[in-house]
């Protein structure tokens, strides 16, 4: 199995990257947002609890994102791999990852890591925020509140991986297809 972690701030280009990752090279792709967007949609309890966080652009707690991971994990036996999008997103979701992986012999081969500007990222979800419909895109405030709990919360999970050499920066600035020529070249050196 192959597992990898791609990690940035909000707006970093997570998603859209993912996206053109998992096509290429047949992973199974895990984003803890939309996990918890379709609960909230579902109108389910753990979508309720979540939303009220998701709302303030507040992190939901690690119980219960790790519970639906952890989910996640079990009912995806024979996949080639997993690409984690936006989780773990603290260290104790690290650690909690790290077990339920090593359950399965399989650990995080690398963790990708989007480098991108704050004001580029306020811009980036900003503009999206006209279409998207997503709740915690539409005003500056509560972007600024993303950023801040990346910082303040999130940013200590790229030392968490640093310690065991795992972690890549990458540029996130510049052409889409630019960013993802150099995800794959970071790719293609584990795999080969
Ligand atoms: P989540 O859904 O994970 O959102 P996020 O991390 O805030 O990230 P985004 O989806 O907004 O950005 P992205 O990095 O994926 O960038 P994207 O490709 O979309 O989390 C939402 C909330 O859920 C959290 O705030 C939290 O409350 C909760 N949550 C989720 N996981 C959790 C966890 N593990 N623990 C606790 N709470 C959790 O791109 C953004 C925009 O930029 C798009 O419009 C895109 O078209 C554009 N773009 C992308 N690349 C480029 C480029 N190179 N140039 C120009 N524009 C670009």
């Amino acid at each position: 199995m192959f597992n990898l972690i791609l990690f940035g701030p909000p707006g970093s280009g997570k998603g859209t990257q993912s996206e053109k990752i998992m096509a290429q090279y047949g992973l199974k792709h895990l984003s803890t947002g939309d996990l918890l967007r379709s609960e909230i949609a579902n109108q389910t309890a753990l979508g309720l609890e979540a939303k009220q966080f998701m709302d303030k652009g507040e992190l939901v707690p690690d119980a219960v994102v790790i519970g639906m991971i952890s989910s996640s994990i079990d009912s995806n036996e024979s996949v080639k791999g997993f690409l984690f999008d936006g989780f773990p997103r603290t260290p104790a979701q690290a650690e909690a990852l790290d077990n339920l992986l090593e359950l399965k012999k399989a650990p995080i081969s690398v963790m990708l890591a989007l480098d991108v500007s704050e004001e580029e990222l306020v811009k980036r979800l900003m503009k999206r925020g006209e279409t998207s419909g997503r709740s915690d895109d539409t005003n500056e405030v509560v972007i600024r509140a993303r950023i801040s709990e990346y910082l303040n919360k999130t940013a200590a999970v790229a030392d968490y991986y640093q310690q065991f050499d795992k972690v890549k920066m990458i540029k996130g600035e510049g052409s889409i297809d630019e960013i993802y020529q150099n995800l794959c070249l970071e790719i293609d050196k584990i795999l080969n």
